[in-house]
């Protein structure tokens, strides 16, 4: 374990961090080049410490995770999360993970990896007619709206896109929103004056509306649906025989959606763009497709479906 942490010393003494609020990706990258695998950044009033080194990761999570807690960058996300998994600590966060756990249990995710893959092969036909006529594809926002039609299918068995569409705004928006309040705390209290925090609890209200509707019809439907929503519904704790209440399966169910779109559509669209810039492993890519699923194509899903 490294014994001194070398510190990062910016242009502007009066902002501490503002080469990181410029472009955090860039910066991170680069200072983690030049001043190693782990670094101190003073950061406005706050210090952040930046580790990509095994033993410091494995130090602060796993062998002295009671000595840490969550930055309170993660006060601003409960006012959209709640205090789901993401959002919680401690014995709160040990319970709802215990109830959470089994709806992510190989067998219960095989069920519902059949539905993924029939949305994604939808979606796919969508973009290849799109692109068919000549469309310019923006493909970031693609990939956030297919993970969005996924999760929204896997969670609570919505295909319906007027309600896709509502809610996929209001995440982004909301999104924004914590952002802005988290990067830029000291302009906080003029969103309580130009009406922007008002639009947040508003479109935080229809959400729960939406949401607690869903868990409502759900707790009375004699043959509910096979999604992350009935198997959170059921779900009950083997040591205390706890099940959820409505609030904690609404906070659940909306950090699954957060956590669970946008990070995997950053991912592909990275993974896609990377593969556009390398067209010899798109190659090899194709060669491993057909080799485990024995398809010329390398993108028949549907075979995975009808298994
Ligand atoms: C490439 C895709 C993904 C990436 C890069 C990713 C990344 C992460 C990271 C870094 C954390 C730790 C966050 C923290 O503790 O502050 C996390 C936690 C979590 N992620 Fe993901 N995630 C991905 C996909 C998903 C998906 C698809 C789901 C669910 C549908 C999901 C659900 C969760 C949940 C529930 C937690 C909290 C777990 C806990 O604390 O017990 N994630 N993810």
């Amino acid at each position: 374990m490294p014994t001194t942490v070398p510190v990062f010393k910016g242009k502007n003494p009066f902002l501490p961090g503002a080469e990181f609020l410029r472009n955090p990706y860039e910066f991170t990258i680069n200072q983690s080049l030049q001043m190693g695998d782990f670094y101190m950044m003073p950061f406005l009033l706050r210090k952040i410490f930046v580790i990509t080194n095994h033993e410091v990761v494995a130090h602060v999570l796993q062998k002295n995770q009671k000595n840490y807690v969550k930055s309170p960058a993660y006060r601003q996300l409960r006012l959209a999360l709640g205090t789901g998994l993401v959002t919680s600590e401690g014995e709160h966060w040990r319970r709802q993970r215990r109830l959470v756990q089994p709806a992510f249990y190989k067998t219960q995710l095989e069920d519902l990896f059949r539905g993924m893959t029939v949305v994604a092969e939808k979606y796919v036909e969508e973009l290849a007619e799109k692109s068919a006529l000549g469309e310019n594809l923006d493909i970031s926002k693609e990939m956030m709206a297919a993970t969005a039609r996924i999760v929204l299918k896997t969670l609570f068995s919505t295909e319906d896109t007027a309600d896709i569409n509502e809610m996929y705004r209001v995440m982004m928006d909301s999104q924004d929103y914590l952002v802005f309040r988290t990067v830029k705390p000291y302009l906080i209290p003029f969103a309580y004056l130009n009406g922007q925090h008002r639009k947040f609890k508003k479109d935080i209200a229809w959400f729960d509306a939406y949401i607690f509707k869903l868990i409502n019809e759900r707790r009375k439907d004699p043959n509910p649906p096979n999604d992350l929503l009935s198997m959170m519904l059921t779900s009950k704790d083997e040591e205390t025989g706890e099940v959820m209440n409505d609030r904690a399966l609404r906070d659940e169910a909306v950090t699954l959606f957060a956590a669970g779109h946008e990070t995997s559509a950053t991912s592909l669209t990275w993974t896609l763009w990377l593969l556009s810039q390398h067209p010899d492993v798109v190659r090899k890519l194709r060669i491993e497709i057909e080799t485990v699923l024995g398809d010329p194509n390398g993108c028949q899903v549907s075979r995975i479906c009808a298994s």
